[in-house]
């Protein structure tokens, strides 16, 4: 059967992400069931999914409580629109987010996934400003490095070139400030000295154009997609004060970080800051179906709420906005919240993690060994001392994938940056075979290509 599969694939099937010239030559993995944090291939053979399959498993696969609330939505409703009904999941989920999110965020709107949760919020902040006589404030600003999925609005905000530089000429201009990337600091502070200096471009930026900027984007205390670039709390709290000293709105993207990757509910809750929309997919159904959801506040809700003839509708939906079934396995996860306290035992399982990513710094090829919750990244470098970077030809982490599969492990290097992004439902005994095999791919020089000498 797995060459057969093989041969459909490769015929029919495009992968996103994915050079299908790598597989010219060699066999897709295959996946044929999971289990907990376990990949099994069509020959029985096992994988770790260390990187929660794109940042979205929560609670590992296939885990039975989200899976009853699926087969009792299923047997009862399969889907309806959300304009003009409504149904039971979406709305005892929509209540659920609101008890569990900043007490001044009190409205959900629903969509399908993370690139439209945050598409949505610029929509949402473009249109208020209009409502509220502003329409001057139109610009968005984002960070070097951000990632917010996609969609043009999205990679219009986006600052990985390699991901979006085809688009360039279609994409609407927006403003980018530089990323907080301590290990490589663009104001060439360490941690003992930094004052937060690289916000400074920030303060400038808003001095000159705050009037006509509608919202900032972020991703809270890391930024995956750009090189999981982790960087204080208080670097956006600083940044959430600047931003609304004009008046600006604030969004904050934890697509990626929301429902406890950071060791707490959502990355917000390290810094104590509230945004006015916060857009949240991936782990919000615990990675078993697409849906996202950007909520807001009552004066956003309250800018767009009026009689018809005014015409202030939010015309945004999309077909499966609010799917019941996504909505129940939502409602799923956060049973499993409630029933087995995952968050209270997260800082031992966290710390243990820290501890056994320490040993990777001692490689002479790891320039930074960062870590966030349930998240670690390793920055591979050619040379400690001079953090001289691998080249894109090069092509560093191929080869660490290739031979992370060899060792059981599902490893997908962001190019130089090796990176763990763990189920919080991961075990202390799970982190130990983890790290210890990730080590047995890393530790190997001949893993790394492109090593001077190599
Ligand atoms: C922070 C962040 N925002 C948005 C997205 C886009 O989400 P999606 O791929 O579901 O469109 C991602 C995806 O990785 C992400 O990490």
């Amino acid at each position: 059967m797995s060459s057969d599969l093989q041969e459909i694939d490769k015929k029919f099937l495009w992968h996103p992400y994915t050079q299908m010239h790598d597989y010219a030559e060699r066999d897709l993995l295959i996946i044929d069931r999971a289990d907990g944090l376990m990949l099994y291939d069509l020959d029985g053979r096992s994988y770790f999914d260390t990187i929660s399959s794109w940042w979205c498993i929560l609670h590992g696969h296939n885990h039975p409580t989200i899976k009853m609330f699926m087969h009792r939505q299923l047997d009862r409703l399969d889907h309806v629109l959300l304009a003009g009904t409504s149904h039971e999941a979406a709305i005892r989920l929509a209540e659920k987010l609101i008890a569990i999110t900043p007490a001044d965020l009190t409205r959900v709107f629903y969509s399908d996934n993370g690139s439209t949760a945050c598409e949505v919020a610029l929509k949402m902040s473009l249109q208020y400003w209009r409502h509220r006589g502003q329409p001057g404030r139109k610009r968005f600003i984002a960070l070097e490095r951000g990632y917010h999925g996609d969609t043009i609005g999205t990679m219009s905000l986006g600052g990985v070139p390699d991901f979006h530089k085809e688009f360039a000429e279609i994409l609407f201009t927006s403003f980018t400030v530089p990323s907080p990337y301590c290990y490589r600091c663009p104001m060439e502070q360490d941690q003992l000295s930094c004052q937060l200096e690289c916000l400074q471009p920030l303060a400038e930026l808003l001095e000159m154009e705050g009037a006509h900027i509608a919202a900032m984007i972020v991703e809270p205390l890391i930024q995956a997609a750009g090189g999981m670039r982790i960087y204080p709390a208080r670097y956006l709290e600083r940044l959430a004060g600047l931003v609304r000293h004009y008046g600006v709105h604030l969004i904050f993207d934890e697509v990626a970080t929301g429902f406890g990757r950071t060791g707490r509910m959502f990355a917000l809750e390290h810094a104590g800051v509230t945004p006015d929309f916060l857009c949240l997919s991936k782990a919000l159904t615990a990675g078993m179906l697409p849906m996202a959801a950007t909520i807001t506040s009552e004066e956003i809700y309250q800018a767009f709420y009026g009689d018809y003839a005014e015409n202030r509708t939010f015309y945004h939906g999309h077909t499966f906005t609010g799917n019941p079934l996504a909505a129940a396995a939502a409602l799923g996860s956060l049973q499993v919240f409630a029933e087995e306290k995952p968050l209270a035992r997260l800082p031992a399982v966290i710390a243990h993690l820290h501890r056994k990513m320490a040993r990777f710094g001692e490689l002479p090829w790891v320039g930074e060994v960062r870590c966030l919750g349930m998240i670690a990244a390793i920055e591979l470098v050619k040379n400690k001392r001079t953090k001289e970077e691998f080249t894109f030809a090069e092509r560093v982490g191929w080869q660490i994938y290739l031979k992370g599969l060899e060792q059981g492990l599902i490893l997908r290097p962001l190019s130089n940056i090796v990176y763990l992004w763990l189920p919080i439902s991961t075990t202390t005994a799970e982190i130990d075979e983890i790290t210890e095999r990730t080590w047995l791919v890393l530790a190997d020089a001949d893993n790394i290509k492109g090593l001077p000498g190599r």
